[in-house]
Parts: structure tokens; C-alpha cells; sequence
């Protein structure tokens, strides 16, 4: 029970818990500027004072408190986190935090007067209205196709390139840029439009000013063609070449394919396999290739150990209709049923003749990782890295090299075994895009102190990790609206 004075005070009593002492009230405290630990110093303070405070936010939620947000920013943050809505239930007041000092210092709710409220100003007419977009690319939907094409394939380029010169800062800066015109609502035909927006550097705006001016720009069509960039991308277009090798072989003078064979005692097992089938893997793999290879994955999954799941994962899971790969997850609703499995499955395909190459990855230790490990960005689920030999008898059309008449075509496939209660880190980790997931870890680093991986999520202060079911209860967890695969194509 609560003390007279204060049940007086609330007025109705009300079941004995500090949640209900104000019926009616439930604060979520919208962090993107408030950061992590003066959110958690809010909380403590709202719920020692008999407040609710919803950890994440849903159609429950009455009050939401800010800070040091712009209005726009406010309704922006609120239209991205479609709740479903509830029969009756008024969308929640977007407050400042006055309403929330006020409160505590009062000891119960204020009534919301008009300044405690974060408002949109009225856009004047005539003028362009500003479009406003969360910072990270996990905070926003980025569909396949987009209105920005040509300009975010431009950033994009740029970006490739840096990576090829291990320059990571410029990488990431034109990255972001390229991720915020796919998410962009309309096509972009004045810089001004992009004004105030994260992520403009000067360097990515002088690039779209161009675009925008003349459709090309002299910056990205010297990079294009420069020596420099089509060696690098040739050779780390070779399945097992990275930026480091193709660098040095670039650096040593190699330019061709055919340099690169005249080395061929230098090369792994995996960059010869890379070479031998290089027609065939530069050749983009179809949708109809994909569902192909499931049907056989899931053969071969099934006859080694019933009952055991494939997902197709990786960029097919967001809905491309091509790609370099096929990516599939596989996992038994039994946690431990799964060890073991991927080296059956690797036999049964070989059995059938259909590998051409394959690299096992065993996982590192049975026993769960420890925290310092937490910090890689690198994950540890068992996979296989293949190229699976898919005939044209399953019904699909085979091109490549050597002509129509061949009876298979090589193919890239990502096998990757996570046990089921790593699962949904699993999926949601190899469904990406790339982009999507590196934003996603430092969103959840960097906002929400998480350490996510394709493992798991671990709470480095609590030194545990985090267990959820499904790929919602992560974004929940986060904070996130939820987005499904095909608006992470960031
Ligand atoms: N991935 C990963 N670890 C790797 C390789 C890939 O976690 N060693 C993740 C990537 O971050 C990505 C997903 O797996 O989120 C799929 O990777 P990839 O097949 O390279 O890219 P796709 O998006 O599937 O693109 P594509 O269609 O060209 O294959
Ligand atoms: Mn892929
Ligand atoms: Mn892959």
C-alpha cells in the first residue's frame, strides 16, 4: 500500500503497484540526443517517484519526453515508430523535458500546457519543405528501389574506392551519404533539398551539385576509369581476394586476370577456385537460381539431421533479384541438435557431386563466448564458403562462358549454422545489407551501450547477454521500429 499522504494526493488507490499510482501516465524517454546513462539516471528518478516508464516504445506509451530535440525532429522520430495502433488510444504527446522536471519537482503529472510541448512551426508557403532524417540507416526503411539511383550509385562508387586506398573514414562518409538518398522520399533535384540533413560532407555535396548540374561528375568518371580502380575491382572481384592482396598485386604491376594466373603457385586453394570459376561467379546468380539451391540445401539439411531449418538469408531475403551469392542460415529448433550438422550437409552435397569448393569454418570452443570477445566485430558461427555446381536439370536457364549448352554453372553459397537461441542474431546479421548491419552495431554501441553482433547482444554492463526469440524483439529491445528485409536495403 501506498502511504496515506500520497494516496490522498493520486486520489484513487489503485492496485499496489508503483506502475499504476498514475493510471493514465506512461513516460518513454526518447533518446536521441539524451544519451544512455542520463536516460537511465531520468528513469530511476521518474520511477522512484511512482512513475511508469516504458523501456521501449509502443502504443502504451501517453507521454514522450525529449531532449534538446527540434519539433521537426520530434514528429519525424514519431511518425518512424508505427505502433499498431489501440482502439481508442490517442497518439502520445510529444513533450520537452520542462514537463518532466516539472513533474518529478511536483511529485505527480503536471497537466501539458501548450510550452511543454515540442510543436511543428507551419511550414511558410512557397518554400520547399525540409525533409528530416534520423542519422542511422537501422533508424529509417531504405527500400530496394529508390528515387536517388544515380546519384547514390555515384557516393557509392566513391566509397568503393576509398575502401580499395584502406581509407575507412571517407569510406563511411560517403556511405552514409549514398544510404541517406535511398532512404530519401522523392527524387533529389537541388541541393537545398539535402540541407541540414547528417551526413552532407562537403566533399559528398560538391558531388551531387555536379550530378545535379551537368549528370556527370569529372571526380567519379576519372575514378572509373582509372587503372587503379578497375584492377582493384577485378581482382577483389575474385572469390578469396581481398583489398590487402589486390593492393599488393596491383602494387607489384599485375592489372589482368591473365597477370594474375601467370602467379598461379602464389595463389590459395580458395583464389584458384576463384579463378577457375570466375566467368561464372562474375555472372550475377538469379532469384530462380536461388530457390533452386534452397530446394537442394534443404535436401541435403533434412537428410542429415530431420527437423533441422534453412532461411535464405542475405540480400535474396531483402528482395533483390540477383546477386553475387546465395546466402542460407540453418538452424534445429533444439539448442545443440545443430553441432555436427553442416559437416553432414557438406558431405551429402559432395556426394552428389555438387561442390567445387568448399572452406569450413568451425566455430571457436563449444562453451559460449566470453565478453571480451564481445568487442570483435567479427563473428564466430560455424559456416561454409562454397561454390556449389548447380545443374541446368533443376529448371534453370545457364548462361556464362562457355554457352547455353553447358549442364551447370558454378554458384557461390554461404552456409552458415547458428543454434537456435543465436538464430535471430544469426538472420538478422547475414540478411544485412552490409550497411544496414554496421550501422545497426554502432547504433547500438554508440545510443544504447549493446554490443550486437550475429551472435547475440551483450550488455557489457550488466556482463550478460541479452536473450530474445525473433528479430522483432531486437529492434524492440533497441528501440527500434521495427523493419522487415526488404527495407534494409540500406
Ligand atoms: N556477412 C557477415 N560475415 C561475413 C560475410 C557476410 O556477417 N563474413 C554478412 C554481411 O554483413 C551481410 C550478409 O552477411 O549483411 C550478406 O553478405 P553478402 O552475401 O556479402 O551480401 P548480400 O547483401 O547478400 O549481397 P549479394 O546479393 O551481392 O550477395
Ligand atoms: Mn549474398
Ligand atoms: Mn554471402
Amino acid at each position: 500500500m501506498l502511504p496515506k499522504r500520497r494516496r490522498a494526493r493520486v486520489g484513487t488507490p489503485g492496485p499496489d503497484s508503483s506502475a499504476a499510482r498514475f493510471p493514465g501516465v506512461a513516460i518513454y524517454l526518447a533518446e536521441p540526443h539524451m544519451g544512455r546513462s542520463r536516460r537511465a539516471f531520468l528513469t530511476r528518478l521518474a520511477l522512484s517517484k511512482g512513475f511508469r516508464v516504458l523501456d521501449a516504445y509502443s502504443s502504451e506509451v501517453t507521454h514522450v519526453v525529449m531532449e534538446q530535440t527540434s519539433a521537426e525532429e520530434a514528429v519525424c522520430w514519431q511518425e518512424s515508430r508505427v505502433v499498431p495502433p489501440q482502439s481508442g488510444c490517442a497518439r502520445p504527446a510529444l513533450l520537452d523535458i520542462s514537463w518532466f522536471t516539472e513533474s518529478m519537482a511536483a511529485g505527480q503529472p503536471v497537466p501539458v500546457e501548450g510550452r511543454h510541448r515540442l510543436q511543428v512551426a507551419v511550414p511558410r508557403k512557397g518554400l520547399p519543405s525540409l525533409v528530416w532524417m534520423p542519422p542511422y540507416a537501422c533508424q529509417r526503411p531504405t527500400p530496394l528501389t529508390h528515387h536517388n539511383t544515380s546519384l547514390s550509385e555515384a557516393l557509392e562508387m566513391l566509397a568503393e574506392a576509398a575502401g580499395f586506398d584502406g581509407s575507412e573514414g571517407r569510406v563511411l562518409a560517403f556511405s552514409r551519404a549514398a544510404s541517406m538518398l535511398k532512404a530519401f522520399p522523392g527524387p533529389v533535384t537541388a541541393l537545398s533539398q539535402l540541407q541540414g540533413l547528417p551526413h552532407f560532407g562537403e566533399h559528398s555535396c560538391r558531388v551531387v551539385q555536379e550530378l545535379l548540374d551537368r549528370g556527370e561528375c569529372v571526380e567519379v568518371e576519372r575514378v572509373r576509369l582509372s587503372a587503379r580502380y578497375r584492377s582493384m575491382k577485378l581482382f577483389t572481384g575474385i572469390f578469396g581476394v581481398g583489398v590487402r592482396t589486390a593492393d599488393r598485386w596491383y602494387r607489384e604491376g599485375l592489372r589482368t586476370l591473365d597477370d594474375v594466373r601467370g602467379q598461379v603457385q602464389r595463389l590459395t586453394q580458395q583464389q584458384k577456385a576463384g579463378l577457375r570459376h570466375h566467368a561464372d561467379l562474375s555472372t550475377p546468380v538469379q532469384r530462380p537460381d536461388a530457390e533452386a539451391l534452397q530446394q537442394v540445401v534443404e535436401a541435403a539439411v533434412e537428410q542429415a539431421l530431420p527437423g533441422a531449418t534453412v532461411t535464405l538469408a542475405g540480400g535474396f531475403r531483402r528482395g533483390k533479384l540477383q546477386g553475387h551469392d546465395v546466402d542460407f542460415l540453418i538452424t534445429h529448433p533444439e539448442e545443440g541438435q545443430e553441432v555436427g550438422l553442416l559437416s553432414r550437409v557438406m558431405h551429402s552435397l559432395k556426394e552428389q557431386g555438387l561442390v567445387l569448393y568448399h572452406q569450413h569454418w568451425l566455430p571457436q570452443g563449444q562453451e559460449p563466448a566470453r565478453p571480451a570477445r564481445r568487442s570483435r566485430t567479427t563473428d564466430t558461427l560455424e559456416r561454409c564458403f562454397c561454390i556449389l555446381r548447380l545443374p541446368s536439370s533443376l529448371g534453370v536457364a545457364v548462361g556464362g562462358a562457355l554457352g547455353p549448352c553447358r549442364p551447370w554453372k558454378a554458384v557461390r553459397v554461404d552456409l552458415v549454422v547458428a543454434p537456435i537461441s543465436q538464430f535471430p542474431f544469426a538472420l538478422l546479421g547475414w540478411t544485412g545489407s552490409k550497411h544496414f548491419e554496421r550501422e545497426l552495431r554502432r547504433f547500438s554501441r554508440k545510443e544504447r551501450g549493446l554490443w550486437l553482433n550475429s551472435e547475440g547482444l551483450y550488455d557489457p554492463e550488466q556482463e550478460t547477454f541479452v536473450h530474445l526469440a525473433a528479430e522483432e524483439d531486437i529492434f524492440r529491445h533497441l528501440g527500434l521500429t521495427y523493419l522487415p528485409p526488404q527495407l534494409r536495403n540500406a
